[in-house]
């Protein structure tokens, strides 16, 4: 693999200017651009794209550790976009194809239902899980809607720890409800709370008002993707996070668990492929 070298700027009106000055004639081209705050990443990659493929490049593909525009995946009032549809077409044209962590697939039950490029999903349970072997001692995982149960379950098991699945009504995008059922069992745990996206942090915050109702430890909040928009992470921190963490998909101050080997073995079977 050779590194690529590019200048990417906007000019004064700002719009983008890009220039890939590595030649590409022939050459299989991976992208590494993680997502989140997409609009504003979105048309500068899609630029990139377009100009590798006019460089002659044979392939372009995306590895984008957080995909976004996975959330709104069905239309709940008239006129409104199934943005995470038009999303995947947009993406599907422009790339070959896509290596992310963890997408929030709930009601699409997997990308392949929306790209129509082959796809890769690394899966961070296995890294989260040894974080939690390794630092928590007598969890208890608790995933706060029915959503993050195939998350949670997954790294309870590769921890051999015991978890619970909250019941979770979001009334709006910054009003969460949460319940919890048996509590009391698990009061003499540590209880890790486990879910892919923080974005407000609701859900999370939420959680931890119940927690600490039931006179539980104040609990470790485990994310996959650091989304944090506006000021998530204080809120949370403030809540009575006992601590924060997540996987480095999205660059943060609280990226403890590292997932790149698990994306660096997806690519490897993808340039093992090419080779073939
Ligand atoms: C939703 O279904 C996800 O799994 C997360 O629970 C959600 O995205 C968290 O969002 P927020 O941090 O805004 O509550």
């Amino acid at each position: 693999l050779i590194q690529g070298d590019l200048v990417f700027r906007a000019f004064p009106d700002e719009e983008t200017y890009l220039r890939i000055n590595t030649p590409l004639q022939g050459c299989d081209v991976i992208i590494l651009d993680s997502l989140d705050r997409p609009n504003q990443k979105l048309l500068p990659l899609l630029f990139f794209a377009k100009t590798a493929k006019e460089m002659g490049a044979k392939q372009v593909g995306l590895v984008t550790p957080y995909l976004a525009y996975m959330r709104q995946d069905k239309q709940f009032n008239p006129g409104e976009a199934v943005s995470s549809n038009y999303f995947a077409e947009l993406m599907s044209h422009y790339f070959d194809w896509l290596v992310t962590v963890d997408p929030h697939c709930h009601r699409h039950r997997s990308l392949q239902e929306i790209y129509t490029i082959p796809t890769s999903v690394a899966h961070a349970a296995e890294c989260i899980a040894e974080w939690i072997k390794m630092k928590i001692d007598h969890p208890v995982l608790i995933g706060p809607d029915r959503e993050s149960e195939q998350w949670v379950a997954e790294v309870a098991k590769a921890a051999a720890a015991p978890y619970l699945i909250l019941e979770k009504t979001r009334h709006g995008d910054r009003n969460v409800d949460i319940s919890i059922p048996q509590l009391q069992t698990y009061r003499d745990h540590t209880p890790v709370l486990v879910d892919d996206i923080i974005s407000t942090a609701q859900t999370m915050i939420e959680t931890i008002k119940h927690l600490h109702a039931a006179k539980m430890q104040a609990p470790v909040c485990v994310g996959i993707h650091a989304v944090f928009a506006g000021d998530a992470y204080r809120a949370l921190d403030a809540a009575g996070a006992g601590q924060i963490i997540t996987c480095n998909t999205i660059a943060h101050a609280t990226n403890k668990i590292d997932v790149s080997t698990i994306i660096i073995n997806i690519l490897k079977s993808y340039v093992s492929m090419r080779r073939e």
